[in-house]
């Protein structure tokens, strides 16, 4: 997926640069969440680029189930040495509709999801359809990260 996350990732730049032309300043955004799904890393784990990756069992961040059947976290079961584990090499996985929340302040914001398919045990990566939604919007709906991959000829 590093296609659509480059192409958010330009967005966001193209957005910021905008701003910082028409405001002189640098645009600094009032909330910085970066969420490591499946990961239980409770502080902060630093990758390259200096973003501040948190496990989702941070408790800044909330999880509502939907179901009885809970999801699970999950490590994928082999990864490219090429691939930064953080975040890519955890997961947190369902079969049912579960829900973040995240604490922020009112106004604009911008969303990056980053996805890197992988297998997880009991899970068959070629069925791996989700969909995201922020409030009323849909972000993505019955996406497929391996499919999308396979389209790009990505890993
Ligand atoms: C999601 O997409 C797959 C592949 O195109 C399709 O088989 C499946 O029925 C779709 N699921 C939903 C809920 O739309």
């Amino acid at each position: 997926m590093r296609d659509l996350s480059i192409i958010i990732a330009t967005l966001s730049l193209f957005f910021s640069l905008q701003h910082v032309a028409i405001c002189a300043q640098i645009y600094t955004p009032p909330d910085n969440i970066a969420l490591d799904c499946g990961s239980s890393t409770s502080g902060n784990s630093a990758v390259p680029g200096g973003r501040k990756w948190t496990g989702d069992k941070d408790s800044k961040v909330a999880l509502i189930e939907e179901s009885s059947s809970k999801s699970v976290f999950a490590t994928a079961l082999s990864q490219s040495s090429s691939i930064l584990r953080v975040p890519y090499l955890t997961a947190r996985i369902s079969i049912s509709q579960f829900t973040y929340v995240f604490p922020v302040t009112a106004g604009q914001k911008f969303i990056r999801l980053h996805f890197y398919p992988a297998q997880y045990q009991g899970f068959d990566r070629s069925k791996n359809f989700f969909s995201v939604k922020v409030g009323s919007y849909s972000l993505l709906n019955n996406f497929s990260a391996s499919l999308t991959a396979q389209y790009l000829g990505e890993a």
